[in-house]
């Protein structure tokens, strides 16, 4: 098998003709964040300044307004027509970055507070969003910070994360803002979402099947479904139809459809084949169901009850059936996933000749931190043709947008 090495650097967009909006919230760095500016500017961006009331105790508007060339906006009931302000800028921007970000701003915005002009834009939001905080190291390490941080990174919004170095309040640790290039940077990266898969319509599945044993048991398997989500999220962001086949629930921007079971799995699957460009199989399917489910509880019945022997049927592969369906069409492009506790080349190459997918996307669960339940993740996507390519570990956003990136640009 030949190794392709393959960098999403080579493929990033640049921020000309951009709509960047900046939200600053009060804090040293902010006058960092000048230079951001200026250099989104020379690079052709157009860029908006929301920020704090508390942000102007640390640069002044006259500074701001001059930078961006544009209104510096900070009270939401400054509104010019009857457009209420925190829309038309969350309609306006092609990404939101937060930075500095504090503490309370990031919470804030985790928990949907809207109580200011940057907070109300936030949490109206919709496209990419970068926070990258700036604060004394005792507050970054505040658990309800960083648990406000993880349900934000969950819900898709990129975190770079502050550095170790002297922090203006005298303290030394972790807090100080990243540098301005990673910025720019992440911007470039976040940017580049932009709609690689317009009017593609990409059916995604994900989390583990639920197979009942009576009305309180079932069988089930450790899968988040966070990969799909992942997925989804990634593949909308880029313009597509998204269908999200999902066993929890989710709230999101696009169409999805609880399944609990692998059999309505396969149904709903079934239902969006036809025009589908995409099939993404990240579920986790149970490969056997009870054979009779109970209607009734089953009940311990005191005698001869040490063991009890439940007869398991096969389910339908979804995705073998898919590829037998779509036969000798190039149309929808299939791919699978599959998740190896030991020898991932040897079963995932296996794994791919038996289900005949285009693609299969393979990582080790027996690898710490990666895989069911955590927020990264570390692949290696097989194609048909005999190539591998290894995605190192990162957010399993990042991975999506990888995975995303990577097929589209095999298609073309
Ligand atoms: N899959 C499926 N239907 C099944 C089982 C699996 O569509 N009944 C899909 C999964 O969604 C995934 C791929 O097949 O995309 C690989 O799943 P995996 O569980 O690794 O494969 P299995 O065929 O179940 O193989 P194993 O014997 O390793 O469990």
């Amino acid at each position: 098998m030949n190794l392709i090495s393959w960098n999403w650097h080579d493929l990033l967009m640049t921020v000309e003709n951009k709509n960047i909006l900046i939200g600053m919230t009060g804090g040293i760095a902010a006058y960092k964040i000048c230079t951001l500016i200026r250099d989104l500017k020379k690079a052709g961006a157009n860029v908006k300044v929301v920020c704090t009331p508390n942000a102007l105790n640390f640069v002044t508007r006259l500074t701001l307004q001059s930078l961006t060339q544009s209104n510096v906006f900070v009270n939401e009931f400054d509104v010019k027509d009857w457009h209420p302000e925190h829309i038309s800028l969350a309609d306006w921007a092609d990404i939101m970055v937060i930075a500095p970000a504090t503490a309370n701003t990031i919470s804030k915005i985790a928990t949907s507070v809207a109580d200011n002009l940057l907070t109300s834009v936030a949490c109206a939001f919709t496209k990419p969003m970068i926070i990258a905080p700036a604060m004394n190291v005792n507050m970054w390490r505040n658990e309800a910070l960083q648990e406000n941080i993880c349900n934000l990174k969950a819900r898709g919004v990129d975190f770079i994360e502050p550095e170790e170095g002297f922090l203006a309040c005298g303290y030394s640790g972790k807090g100080r803002l990243c540098s301005i290039d990673k910025i720019f940077n992440a911007i470039e990266f976040m940017l580049d979402y932009s709609q690689k898969l317009k009017d593609k319509k990409v059916v995604i599945t994900s989390g583990g099947t639920i197979e009942d044993i009576d009305p309180v048991r079932y069988i089930s398997n450790y899968s988040s479904g966070k990969m799909g989500v992942a997925l989804a999220k990634s593949a909308s962001r880029m313009g597509a139809d998204v269908t999200l086949i999902t066993t929890k629930y989710i709230e999101a921007p696009f169409k999805t459809v609880k399944v609990k079971s692998a059999i309505s799995m396969q149904n709903a699957v079934n239902e969006e084949f036809e025009d589908a460009d995409y099939i993404i199989m990240a579920a986790a399917v149970a490969d056997y169901r009870v054979k009779n489910p109970s209607e009734q509880k089953i009940k311990k019945t005191g005698k001869d009850d040490e063991t009890l022997t439940l007869e398991l049927v096969k389910n339908p592969d979804i995705l073998k059936e898919l590829v037998q369906k779509k036969g000798t069409n190039s149309k929808p492009v299939i791919i699978g996933f599959c998740a190896e506790s030991e020898n991932l080349l040897e079963n995932a190459q296996k794994k791919l000749k038996n289900k005949g997918c285009d693609y299969l996307v393979a990582n080790d669960i027996s690898k710490k931190d990666i895989g069911f339940y955590a927020d990264y993740n570390e692949v290696t996507i097989f194609s048909k043709d005999g190539r591998k390519t290894q995605l190192e570990k990162a957010p399993k956003i990042v991975i999506a947008k990888q995975i995303l990136d990577w097929i589209v640009n095999e298609q073309v």
